[in-house]
């Protein structure tokens, strides 16, 4: 950022901006890179939103009374929209335990899951002097949030070897050694490894016999991966857990800026005594409402049912391609991850992953992301499962374009 004083006062803006805010690089969202064409960039559910109706012609969800009534401040509590999300999670899980089943109180929502990310933050690192730790590659928001907040990053890479796991042994030993690190941020399924961390790794971490910390588990995708994935019922069991879910992805509305923390009462009544008073919009609420009805909960299923078997296809067809080689991390999500080679039965590239990513969005109109410079993730373009409509436009695109690179 390079900002000049163009009059003759003192003021010297430079001087009093907060030095970690003076040189933030901001998180680069897909969008900044491109707006049109088919988006398979940003893990948005391309089968559009889960509400009712949205094909009738009488499709208007927001109420009259609604309407009528934006003058006056929203919710600050949320209530009915906390008390249907513990509906949709009080469900039968994995394990054998019976668990105290979720409550409102348990729950903070906010301005979608990145929200949630920065209040946690706030609430439990204090500015140049607490640290976090999170586990490469991952979501790139943890560690802009952290610099926001001047909270320093530690990191514990995971073992692209092994489906990149974490490396349980490794965090459990940097979280003993530093007890700075307040927060552990992990990602499940993880962005962009779309794989699962192991839930007796998640178990081992909370039971840290000597760590004083708060476990983070961001599961934005969970709805993508098999039933009963979630960690969400946990909370009620370790004080020491937030679970991260968004109303983004699988319910297709990234648009209405939903995401929820579910998290013991003492964590919640914190997180929510520092968020802004009416942080989530009556329209919102009124939406994610909706969303969440018995009706909009079975077009969630269905969609995400079609999500799954065009990933399938992908999984099938993507490697039909010369030049695309293998998928790394796992198929928990509603995108893969798969690296790109530099010939065909060639090895991975990020040259021809950038130039394929490249000449896809500016010349074929289908956008994807460049993920070859994150951290196990070489030649890696992130994909993300469109309709059916559009995964054979992006198989024919990138047949064409691969053949387009080699034979230049
Ligand atoms: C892992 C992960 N967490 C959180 C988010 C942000 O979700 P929201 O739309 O709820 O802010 C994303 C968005 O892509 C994500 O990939």
């Amino acid at each position: 950022m390079t900002i000049q004083n163009s009059s003759s006062s003192a003021f010297n803006l430079k001087a009093i901006t907060r030095p970690n805010i003076y040189v933030l690089e901001p998180y680069r969202c897909a969008r900044d890179d491109y707006k049109t064409g088919v988006l398979l960039d940003a893990n948005e559910n391309a089968y559009g939103p889960a509400l009712v109706n949205t094909e009738s012609a009488e499709f208007s969800v927001i109420s009259s009374d609604t309407l009528a009534g934006l003058n006056r401040y929203p919710d600050p509590h949320q209530e009915e929209v906390k008390q249907l999300i513990c509906n949709l999670r009080n469900l039968p899980i994995k394990d054998d335990q019976v668990v105290e089943p979720l409550k409102p109180a348990n729950i903070y929502v906010g301005v979608g899951s990145d929200e949630c990310i920065d209040t946690i933050i706030r609430c439990f690192c204090s500015p140049g002097k607490d640290k976090m730790l999170t586990c490469p590659p991952t979501y790139g928001m943890y560690a802009v949030s952290a610099q926001i907040n001047d909270i320093e990053v530690v990191k514990v890479p995971q073992d692209p070897a092994n489906g990149f796991d974490i490396r349980t042994d490794a965090v459990m030993e940097a979280l003993s050694n530093d007890p700075s690190i307040h927060l552990l941020y992990l990602c499940s399924p993880g962005n962009p490894t779309a794989s699962l961390v192991d839930r007796e790794s998640v178990k081992k971490i909370l039971k840290h016999p000597t760590w004083n910390g708060i476990v983070v588990v961001d599961e934005a995708y969970v709805d993508f991966a098999p039933v009963g994935s979630s960690l969400a019922p946990w909370v009620t069991k370790y004080d020491n857990l937030i679970v991260l879910q968004t109303l983004s992805k699988a319910f297709g509305m990234a648009g209405i800026r939903f995401g929820i923390s579910y998290t013991s009462h003492s964590i919640a009544t914190i997180l929510n005594a520092v968020k802004a008073p009416y942080n989530v919009s009556t329209i919102t609420s009124e939406l994610a409402i909706q969303g969440l009805s018995v009706s909009s909960l079975s077009n969630v299923r269905k969609n995400i049912s079609y999500i799954l078997t065009q990933r399938d296809r992908l999984l099938r067809e993507l490697p039909l391609i010369p030049g695309i080689g293998n998928f790394i991390g796992g198929h928990d999500s509603n995108f893969l991850l798969v690296q790109i080679l530099d010939k065909p039965a060639g090895q991975p590239s990020n040259i021809v992953a950038n130039k394929l990513y490249e000449s896809l969005a500016q010349n074929k109109g289908v956008v994807v992301r460049f993920r070859g410079k994150e951290y196990g993730c070489l030649g890696a373009l992130r994909i993300t499962v469109g309709t059916g409509e559009e995964n054979t436009i992006l198989l024919e695109k990138i047949r064409e374009a691969l053949m387009e690179i080699y034979k230049a």
